[in-house]
């Protein structure tokens, strides 16, 4: 039915028409910007990385780029800016008004009235550009252990010393979230759509050894906010489009598989999604009127019966869990301004019947924050690449995932994951 592709439309729907709400007035991706030729005088901003400096004594020009064009933005500012920091590679937003160019024939350029320094990064590009991250890795990306190793099948060479085919332990990926920030730092919106593998010991209604994931991230960000928007405006487009597009099929499923779905999903899409923190949820949690088999307690994670108890209590309505504590959360997640490593800017989406559908956070951009939680954790060497990122300049981004068979369950009100897939994987079951 809407599958992988219908879902890839609609993220790069989502992606060339960013959110109303959220995105300030007028933002143009250079792009769009360098085509405005019939909005002379327009009020815009725009982002991206400085290709070039030029100061002249009356004014002082600046070449933008961020990706979404092969010829960079010229931008005309009055000298008397502060532009001390502005260098080749600085990251900065733009405010002003696009003029025809009085330098350059024919061409739009932007009059600045403000330039923010956002970060100083070399990077080029802008808009979700589809990435594909690589099935095989040597990262362990979650930290959590749960990897499958890979290995040749030829017991000859492994006689012969060459135990490792790439030098070293290489697994099937958890995640594609690493590469992207690379590519983040490239293309400012990225996302990837693959398999993903987690040799987790569970035999639950809701996780698989195989499944997809969706995973989405944005250069940029200004707080969590951004990536809670992201999330909910692709999972209400792209809903919305499997509503329109398969009619029938979402039916068949209502009729005879989940008759409570239906009124339950038209809610999720009317409302706005609720947002509590960990520590509002842990209160929830404690004053609930039913015991857990887990008791709630801070600083242990949320159990399904926890996340499911939540949603019931807000109202069946999708419900974001933010700042989690610091120590139950991956190295790459941003620690929280109430530490020091007290919380970390984490946020799980929770929805009905399933629990977290989408997990993901801000990242720690701050090169000595992520060097001494590397070090910690003795992934200093590991994750060197990962800290060069941030040695030679970042921007504050962050971005997540969503597993697409917990998508489908939670539009379809499928209880059992291996129920929306032909191959399910799991746990002793790897038929065909
Ligand atoms: O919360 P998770 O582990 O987040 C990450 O992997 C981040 N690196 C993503 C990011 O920020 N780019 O996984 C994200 C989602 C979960 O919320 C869940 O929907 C799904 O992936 N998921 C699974 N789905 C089925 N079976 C499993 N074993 C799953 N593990 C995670
Ligand atoms: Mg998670």
């Amino acid at each position: 039915m809407f599958g992988v592709r219908g879902l890839l439309r609609t993220l790069r729907r989502c992606s060339s028409a960013p959110c109303p709400k959220r995105a300030p007035a007028a933002r143009l991706k250079v792009r769009e910007a360098l085509e405005a030729r019939e909005l002379p005088g327009a009020d815009v901003k725009v982002q991206g990385w400085v290709r070039s400096v030029r100061s002249q004594k009356e004014v002082l020009f600046l070449h933008l780029n961020d990706g979404s064009s092969l010829e960079s933005l010229q931008v005309v500012a009055d000298p008397s800016l502060e532009y001390r920091d502005l260098t080749f590679g600085s990251a900065v937003e733009v405010q002003g008004k696009l003029l025809k160019s009085l330098h350059q024939k024919q061409n739009v350029e932007l009059k600045a009235e403000n330039i923010r320094v956002v970060g100083p990064c070399d990077a080029l590009e802008n808009g979700y550009v589809h990435i594909h991250t690589p099935v095989i890795t040597s990262n362990d990306c979650e930290g959590g252990g749960e990897l499958f190793q890979i290995k040749t099948a030829n017991k000859v060479k492994e006689h012969e010393g060459e135990s490792h085919f790439f030098k070293v332990p290489a697994f099937l990926t958890v995640s594609g979230q690493l590469h992207l920030e690379v590519m983040a730092g490239a293309f400012t919106q990225v996302f990837t759509f693959g398999p993903t593998f987690r040799a987790e010991n569970s035999q639950s209604r809701r996780h698989l050894a195989e499944f997809y994931m969706v995973e989405a991230e944005v250069s940029f960000t200004e707080s969590l906010q951004d990536i809670m928007q992201v999330i909910e405006d692709l999972f209400k487009t792209a809903t919305s489009t499997v509503l329109s597009r398969c009619p029938h099929e979402v039916e068949f499923f209502y009729k005879y598989i989940a008759p409570a779905q239906k009124g339950r999903l038209e809610r999720m899409l009317k409302n706005k999604f609720l947002t509590l923190s960990y520590t509002e949820a842990v209160e929830i949690l404690k004053r609930a009127p039913q015991t857990f088999t887990f008791k709630p307690e801070w600083g242990q994670d949320l159990q399904t019966e926890h996340e499911k108890y939540l949603v019931t209590h807000c109202g069946e309505v999708p419900v974001f869990v933010i700042d989690y504590p610091y120590d139950l959360k991956p190295f790459y997640m941003r620690d929280n301004d109430d530490g020091p490593q007290h919380t970390v800017a984490a946020v799980d989406l929770l929805v009905p019947e399933v629990g977290e559908l989408c997990g993901g956070s801000l990242r720690e951009e701050r090169l000595h924050f992520l060097q001494s939680r590397l070090q910690r954790l003795g992934l200093s060497d590991t994750y060197q690449w990962y800290l060069d990122l941030r040695k030679f300049g970042s921007v504050p981004h962050g971005g997540f995932g969503m597993g697409f068979e917990r998508y489908l369950q939670c539009i379809l009100g499928v209880s059992n994951i291996k129920d929306v897939m032909p191959f399910p994987r799991f746990p002793h079951s790897c038929l065909l």
